[in-house]
């Protein structure tokens, strides 16, 4: 038995997933493709050989066991509204998308609706998560990129902020999660992710550094709580697909979705 998976967003996440998926080690298949770009949708369908339906959110989320988003953070809102509609459990990958709807994460829960976040490019969130059964005064992370791995972010570009001939590392933002995301939506899912782990969006702070001497993306998360200090670095490697992205980002989406589906057939078969 499969889990049905409907997936939202037809790009190189979805690609990993699929490639993932063609394994055969993962129970689950994906039934549904949905994209602002139906092209993209069939490309996807074709490369991986799917026995998928091409369709809108609404007929995805009505035929699939499990909603995957992998698309875009105002992909978000709509999915998560789905899949309370049609109580269904999903998997956001665009994570700084759902600081924007506390309340659908509260009608979530109050449905029963499973929303699974992704730990992505982070190490660390498991001790963040047990470390908050007592509390926690104090979260901060603090990433290291390359230059180029910035350039076109809003904020970089309000401030003229010109990174080019940088000659020595520069912190350019520092501030909490919440406005990271709308400083740097594209480099900040770690943050959010971070932030439902930990203390949440307005407490948890961010900074983030320009580094030229910088060939990876790392990020140390830094916190202190009842239970001590913790320190966690994590030193990314890109994706081989995708050198844009981690390649830890990439991995923790199949993990997230493999453990979706083994829990979703384990329940079927009443085990769970
Ligand atoms: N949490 C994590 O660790 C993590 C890691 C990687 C990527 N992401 C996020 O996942 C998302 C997808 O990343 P990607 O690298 O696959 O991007 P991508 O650009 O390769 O693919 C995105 C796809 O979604 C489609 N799309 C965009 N907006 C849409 C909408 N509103 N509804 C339906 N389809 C839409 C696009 O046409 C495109 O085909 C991004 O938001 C990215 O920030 C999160």
């Amino acid at each position: 038995m499969k889990m049905r998976v409907g997936m939202i967003g037809c790009g190189n996440i979805g690609a990993d997933l699929c490639i993932a998926l063609q394994r055969g080690t993962i129970p689950a298949e994906v039934v549904a493709l949905t994209d602002i770009d139906a092209s993209r949708a069939a490309v996807l369908s074709r490369t991986f050989r799917l026995n998928a339906k091409i369709c809108g959110l609404d007929e995805n989320a009505a035929c699939a066991d499990f909603l995957v988003e992998c698309a875009a953070t105002d992909a978000v809102k709509g999915v998560v509204e789905a899949a309370i509609r049609e109580h269904k459990d999903c998997l956001i990958l665009s994570v700084g998308g759902l600081m924007d709807c506390p309340e659908l994460l509260d009608r979530a829960r109050e449905n029963g609706v499973q929303i699974r976040v992704p730990s992505g490019a982070l190490c660390g969130l498991d001790g963040i998560r047990a470390a908050m059964e007592a509390g926690l005064h104090m979260v901060t992370i603090t990433t290291r990129k390359p230059p180029k791995g910035l350039e076109g972010a809003p904020y970089l570009v309000e401030n003229k902020i010109d990174l080019t001939n940088l000659t020595e590392p520069m912190v350019v933002f520092e501030g909490s999660a919440r406005e990271a995301c709308k400083a740097f939506p594209k480099n900040v899912n770690v943050a959010a992710a971070l932030s439902f782990a930990g203390i949440g969006p307005d407490q948890t702070q961010v900074r983030i550094i320009a580094d030229p001497n910088a060939t990876l993306n790392s990020h140390e998360i830094v916190a202190e709580g009842a239970f001590g200090k913790l320190r966690a670095v994590t030193e990314n490697l890109p994706s081989p697909r995708n050198a844009k992205s981690s390649y830890l980002a990439s991995l923790s989406a199949v993990a997230e979705l493999r453990a979706a589906a083994e829990a979703f057939v384990a329940h079927r078969a009443g085990k769970a």
